[in-house]
């Protein structure tokens, strides 16, 4: 069993929703150092508030695709495990599709060449549940065929495909997770990239309606942003976990329409609805078999999805 507390860690996306969880997490497990690389594509500074009360929290403004640049933040710093948390929202896919892919694949093949030329140790690569496409059965284990319906998706399969290929191959010390929906403070509320809960809390505060895409059938299966945290980090500290693919979900599937009523209920709020069109593309239903998470990581979420919509709902209120 590998340890976190003690170690220098190098987190991409950092400043991002899950990434700022992360080495929140990090830091209170007792990480000796943690630095994130973020562009600020859609990080913020206000999701680093409490990560920069710590002496041993290092923040670069720069590009985890850019080779030499984090070859010299590695040296720098003295990086032994890396978290890739970077990436671009999957509603990118819809206006840049081609970026939207690649950042997902530039950004794991530098990770891959710099563990290649052992610049650091250890790789825990973060996919998504995005990657296996609609359930073909549910709950999807690992096994699920990988069939993604947007550039995104797409840029995160082939990136797993091209992670798992350098571990077989020259025996890397990797791992990677694949978290199904994340939920939770400092989800991107604003603009094109949002998501759904922040979008629709801040629809229903500023006077306006929740807006359904398509029927509002469509499922999918929603886990507490700290307990994927804990996840990621049990992925690293629990060896067996190197070489696999491991689901961190819920096991249990929410319709869109659920999920609307009940931010509706919390919010008092009783008007109409918008709805649009379904989505080109959108998966229908997505729900994990969380099996080999229990078995090999020994996790299982904590926070269940009351509990975590009124945690979500009580900060995006506050
Ligand atoms: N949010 C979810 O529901 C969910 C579900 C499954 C998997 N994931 C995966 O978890 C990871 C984190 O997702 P998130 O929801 O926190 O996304 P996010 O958009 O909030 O965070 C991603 C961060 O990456 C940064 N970034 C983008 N391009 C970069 C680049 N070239 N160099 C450096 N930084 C860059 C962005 O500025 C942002 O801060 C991603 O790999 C995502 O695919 C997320």
């Amino acid at each position: 069993m590998a340890d976190i507390k003690g170690k220098n860690v190098l987190v991409t996306g950092g400043a991002g929703f899950i990434g700022s969880h992360l080495c929140d997490g990090l830091l209170a497990k007792g990480a000796s150092k943690v630095v994130c690389v973020d562009n600020f594509f859609l990080g913020k500074m206000e999701n680093l508030e409490e990560a920069l009360t710590h002496d041993n929290f290092v923040l670069y403004r720069d590009d985890a695709r850019n080779f030499g640049v984090l070859q010299a933040i590695m040296e720098k710093e003295e990086i032994e495990v890396v978290f890739n948390m970077a990436t671009i929202a999957l509603n990118y896919s819809f206006f840049n599709p081609f970026d939207a892919y690649m950042v997902n694949v530039e950004i794991a093949n530098t990770l891959l060449e710099l563990l290649k030329v052992g610049a650091y140790k250890t790789l825990i690569h973060t996919s998504s549940s995005e990657a296996y496409g609609t359930a073909q059965y549910s709950p999807m284990d690992e096994n699920h065929p990988t069939d993604p319906t947007t550039p995104y998706a797409a840029g995160k399969a082939a990136a797993d495909l091209m992670v798992h290929s350098f571990y077989k191959v020259l025996g890397l010390d990797i791992s990677i997770v694949r978290p199904f929906n994340n939920y939770g403070p400092r989800q991107n509320a604003q603009g094109s990239l949002a998501a759904i809960i922040p979008a629709t809390a801040r629809r229903i505060k500023e006077g306006g309606m929740p807006m359904v895409e398509g029927d509002g059938e469509q499922t999918r299966d929603f886990i507490y942003v700290e307990d994927t945290v804990r996840g990621l980090i049990l992925a690293y500290e629990k060896e067996e976990s190197r070489g696999k693919i491991i689901n961190l979900g819920s096991g249990k599937d929410i319709s869109i329409n659920s999920l609307l009523q009940g931010i509706c209920d919390y919010m008092h709020y009783d008007g109409e609805w918008e709805h649009r069109p379904a989505r080109t593309s959108d998966v229908r239903n997505l729900c994990a078999d969380s099996k080999r998470a229990k078995e090999l990581l020994g996790f299982e979420p904590e926070i269940d999805f009351t509990q975590g919509i009124k945690k979500t709902l009580d900060w995006y209120m506050g």
